[in-house]
């Protein structure tokens, strides 16, 4: 399994969040909406750290820079989702956005990025995919914290 193959399991656990999120009694949402934060925060930031440079090298055009300004504008509305969590009115509302955001970022991602970074070797990465994913995880840590993500118990 290599780095390209974690992202795109991180992209099947997020749809089957947003999934679990439509199914849920509506006091499970709050803390769904929390974990929908971490995973995407946490995905983001393995991409824009280790990932996305060694794309610049691969893919052409301003591709990634779009990709960049889409994780911006995710991280607005995962914000806006975690302190409108108990709100059910602005809460579906800011769902329904970020889904339909991930959901087009993900695509083309899979559809124009991915495929490049196939050809690329795993060193290129500088990190193994578990380093990445370890060093990512403390990143996520103070990422949702200045989002304003309640603290871990
Ligand atoms: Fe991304
Ligand atoms: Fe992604």
């Amino acid at each position: 399994m290599d780095i390209i193959d974690v992202l795109i399991q991180q992209h099947r656990d997020t749809e089957a969040l947003f999934e679990a999120y439509r199914g849920a009694p509506d006091d499970e949402k709050p803390e769904l909406c929390v974990r929908l934060a971490e995973a995407l925060t946490l995905h983001s930031t393995i991409e824009e750290r280790w990932v996305y440079p060694v794309a610049r090298s691969v893919v052409e055009g301003p591709r990634i820079d779009f990709a960049v300004e889409e994780h911006g504008e995710m991280g607005q509305l995962i914000s806006e989702l975690l302190h409108a969590r108990r709100e059910t009115r602005r809460r579906e509302a800011t769902v329904r956005q970020l889904e339909a955001v991930v959901a087009h970022h993900m695509a083309e991602e899979e559809r124009e990025v991915f495929p490049r970074l196939r050809k690329v070797g795993a060193d290129a990465f500088g990190l193994t995919h578990s380093e990445i994913i370890r060093s990512a995880s403390d990143v996520r840590r103070e990422a949702m914290r200045q989002l304003g993500a309640p603290a871990a118990p």
